[in-house]
């Protein structure tokens, strides 16, 4: 009797011990520097709640905005180190890891944010997201967050010529640098949440930025003119640290990953949303120059040294189907 109640009590235990493995709370942090109201603030929060929700409370993802708990000069190394699982960087800060994703960056080749979405949709863009798995992290999607325009403190900016001799933050090197380049305009690498006082202090004379963060982040307090150009496409890219998404019960990734797929599409709704409000209020706030078509064009050429430089270091398949998924 006394070996039998010593099985069962074994059985028990050994159940119990299953029971509160497979029902182990999974906590991760998702950290990223746009502000809380941003598409990929509310995106980032919608997602922590489906998946909060959809896994009954097993899963939690706690979300960090603002660069609260890493910025762009640290996020890369923390994701690496699986400090932190979920990160959402624009695409041209992988440079890094590697060239081809400042194909994010290239001047005129998305047309907006449906534009770019398809692109990183596609077959293509697919294996470009999957080709930082080698690096320890996995691309799982893209979330668009409208077109960049120029803005400065000093002039009117109508033309390329308008550019000389001034200087401007851009948030990673390669393809902006060569943007600003092309203009005859200097640059500075400069960590997102530190731009707001460069300007201030006139570190740079300008910056190049969505109107959802040139609102978010009251750069039209600092600066006073702006210039409606759509010179580039600002998508983020999702990575996730690659150890603790293969940790991930399967059952369980499945249900983040549809989570994701929700949250993705709300993203891309939203953008094309607040985009459009963010707009409508800088118009009151800031000097606002549209370019005209022919004006546009003006830049158009000017790019083209920039085309030609990066054409062979992204390739030209990629920028083939970016093309064709941008007509
Ligand atoms: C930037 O650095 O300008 C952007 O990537 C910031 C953002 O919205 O993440």
């Amino acid at each position: 009797l006394t070996l039998f109640t010593l099985l069962l009590a074994g059985c028990g235990g050994k159940k119990e011990a299953a029971q509160n493995q497979s029902s182990e709370k999974i906590v991760a942090k998702f950290s990223h520097v746009a502000a809380p109201g941003t598409p990929k603030g509310l995106a980032a929060q919608k997602f922590a709640d489906l998946v909060k929700e959809r896994t009954n409370g097993r899963v939690e993802i706690q979300v960090f905005p603002s660069s609260q708990l890493y910025g762009d000069k640290d996020e890369f190394e923390a994701l690496q180190a699986n400090n932190v699982q979920f990160i959402a960087p624009s695409a041209g800060k992988l440079i890094s890891f590697d060239q081809r994703f400042q194909i994010g960056d290239m001047p005129f080749l998305f047309k907006d944010n449906q534009g770019a979405a398809r692109f990183w949709d596609s077959e293509t863009g697919k294996k470009l997201l999957q080709s930082l798995e080698s690096q320890g992290m996995v691309g799982l999607t893209a979330w668009p967050n409208g077109m960049r325009q120029f803005m400065n403190s000093k002039k009117e900016l109508k033309t390329p010529g308008d550019f000389k001799g001034l200087k401007f933050r851009i948030p990673a090197g390669g393809v902006l640098v060569d943007i600003f380049q092309a203009l005859g305009a200097g640059t500075a690498n400069i960590p997102f949440s530190e731009v707001y006082t460069a300007l201030q202090q006139k570190v740079v004379d300008g910056t190049i930025a969505t109107f959802d963060n040139i609102e978010n982040e009251k750069y039209a307090e600092v600066l006073n003119y702006l210039t409606v150009a759509n010179v580039n496409n600002l998508s983020y890219i999702v990575i996730v640290n690659k150890q603790f998404w293969d940790s991930l019960p399967p059952d369980i990734r499945e249900t983040v990953e549809q989570c994701l797929k929700e949250a993705t599409e709300y993203e891309r709704q939203l953008a094309d949303q607040l985009d459009q409000e963010s707009m409508a209020k800088l118009k009151q706030k800031i000097k606002v120059h549209e370019l005209t078509p022919e004006e546009r064009q003006a830049f158009v050429e000017a790019m083209q040294p920039v085309w030609a430089k990066y054409e062979p270091i992204i390739g030209k398949d990629l920028f083939e189907e970016a093309k064709r998924l941008n007509q």
